[in-house]
């Protein structure tokens, strides 16, 4: 009986531990290569990581987007589909990345949600 109770026990740790830990690409973003793309895309005109400027920091992104499960398939879906927004409160087509690469646009993603 104390044995299955100390099974239980531990299978609820490991549950938690596995909800509290980073997302899972937090080790495998390749910080380089995503500031690079960032770069050649222009979106470092409009975006700092920890300042915000035309667009929001990519800290508060991450923030903002903490603990949601599908925060990565949306922003995929953000930078490669040229959504609307506001800029200066002119609506434009949001800036999407120069690549045709999923890997590469996920890397990028990672990237943000890791600041
Ligand atoms: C011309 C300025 C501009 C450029 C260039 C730009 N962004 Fe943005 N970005 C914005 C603005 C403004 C917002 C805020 C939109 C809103 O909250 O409605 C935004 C929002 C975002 C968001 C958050 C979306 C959300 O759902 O909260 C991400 C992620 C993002 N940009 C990434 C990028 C990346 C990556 C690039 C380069 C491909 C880029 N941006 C280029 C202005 C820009």
């Amino acid at each position: 009986m104390n044995a299955i109770k100390a099974a239980l026990a531990l299978g609820a740790v490991l549950v938690l531990a596995a909800s509290l830990a980073p997302a899972a690409y937090a080790a495998g973003v390749d910080e380089a290569a995503a500031e690079a793309l960032a770069k050649k895309s222009d979106c470092l005109k409009c975006h700092s990581v920890a300042r915000d400027k035309d667009g929001p920091a990519y800290k508060k992104i991450a923030a903002k987007y903490k603990g949601q499960a599908d925060a990565e398939q949306k922003l995929v879906a953000f930078l490669t589909t040229g959504q609307k927004v506001k800029i200066e409160g002119r609506e434009e087509e949001h800036q999407a990345l120069k690549t045709k690469n999923e890997a590469e646009v996920r890397n990028v993603v990672g990237w943000i949600l890791t600041r």
